[in-house]
């Protein structure tokens, strides 16, 4: 069995389901209430985990009773997070999501206030055990020499890039394979998907690249060439949270299956929609 090595971030997910957007300064109440972990990585961890990956999750943890609840359900979830260092003082990341049932759209109010990784303690692993190593890119300034370290392992590395962070250019080089995504597209000024992974292949032209653009579906630069997958239809969209994660762990399983670009490519978007059919990622239905 693969295994994988994911860096990222552990989150309290408080989750509002509703049954419309409130307006500002108005009082709704809530359908339901779901409390759970969250964060990139952790979501992508947990599916990649059903898909027949093992997982390993990096990430700083508090030391409060939030990141008990999180890394207890992690832990049911058969994540490996014995590398995760304890932060004394510290509080768990939380978001506050807002999901409409209606359409599955979801806001996130996202406070932290507990430290990013920092590349001392990752030089400190070794990384030979594992077959893939991915990261989110997040304070990329350790971020880089965590790749440069990482780099002289030889394993396949993917970057996912949600959002424009200071510093994208230190670190975008050390993947084999980058995730980008429709916010860190439109905050680099390109409005659709397309110009923005022409921009990127031209950048880096051995590298693979996906660039998603929810309900349009997703592109992909692969070997010279340039795809584009439909989204795959569904009745209703229930709860896209997490949709990106979800993504990205099937675009990533299927190329440590040895899938080509183009098959992982529309495994991964059939499996983005089958997550927005349902809440959370527990039982997700696996493409055939
Ligand atoms: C979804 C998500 C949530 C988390 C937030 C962090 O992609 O990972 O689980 O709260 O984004 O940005």
């Amino acid at each position: 069995m693969s295994n994988i090595l994911l860096t990222g971030i552990a989150t309290l997910d408080i989750i509002n389901q509703v049954d419309h957007y409130p307006p500002e300064d108005s009082e709704i109440r809530a359908l339901n209430q779901i409390i759970r972990c969250g964060g990139n990585a952790c979501n992508s961890a947990i599916i990649l985990q059903q898909l027949g990956i093992t997982p390993y999750l990096l990430t700083n943890r508090a030391d409060d009773s939030n990141a008990d609840q999180i890394f207890s359900e992690l832990a049911q979830h058969s994540i490996n997070t014995t590398l995760c260092p304890i932060q004394k003082n510290s509080s768990t990341p939380t978001s506050y999501i807002t999901s409409n049932t209606k359409n599955g759209s979801r806001s996130i109010i996202h406070y932290r206030n507990l430290n990013e990784l920092n590349s001392a303690h990752f030089k400190k692993i070794n990384l030979s055990t594992y077959d893939w190593l991915h990261f989110e890119a997040r304070n990329c300034q350790q971020l880089e020499i965590m790749l440069q370290y990482a780099k002289t392992f030889n394993k396949p590395i993917s970057i996912e890039v949600e959002k424009n962070r200071e510093f994208i250019e230190l670190i975008t080089p050390f993947a084999d394979v980058l995730l980008l995504s429709r916010p860190f597209a439109q905050s680099r000024g390109f409005d659709n998907a397309l110009t923005c992974i022409k921009h990127f292949s031209s950048l880096y032209k051995d590298k693979i690249i996906t660039c998603t653009w929810g309900s349009q579906g997703a592109w992909l630069y692969a070997n010279s060439e340039i795809q584009h997958q439909l989204a795959f239809e569904i009745d209703k969209s229930v709860e896209t949270l997490g949709a990106g994660d979800t993504f990205n762990a099937g675009f990533i399983s299927s190329l440590i299956n040895n899938l080509s670009p183009p098959s992982a490519l529309q495994f991964a978007c059939q499996l983005a929609a089958n997550k927005c059919l349902q809440s959370g990622f527990d039982n997700i239905i696996i493409p055939a």
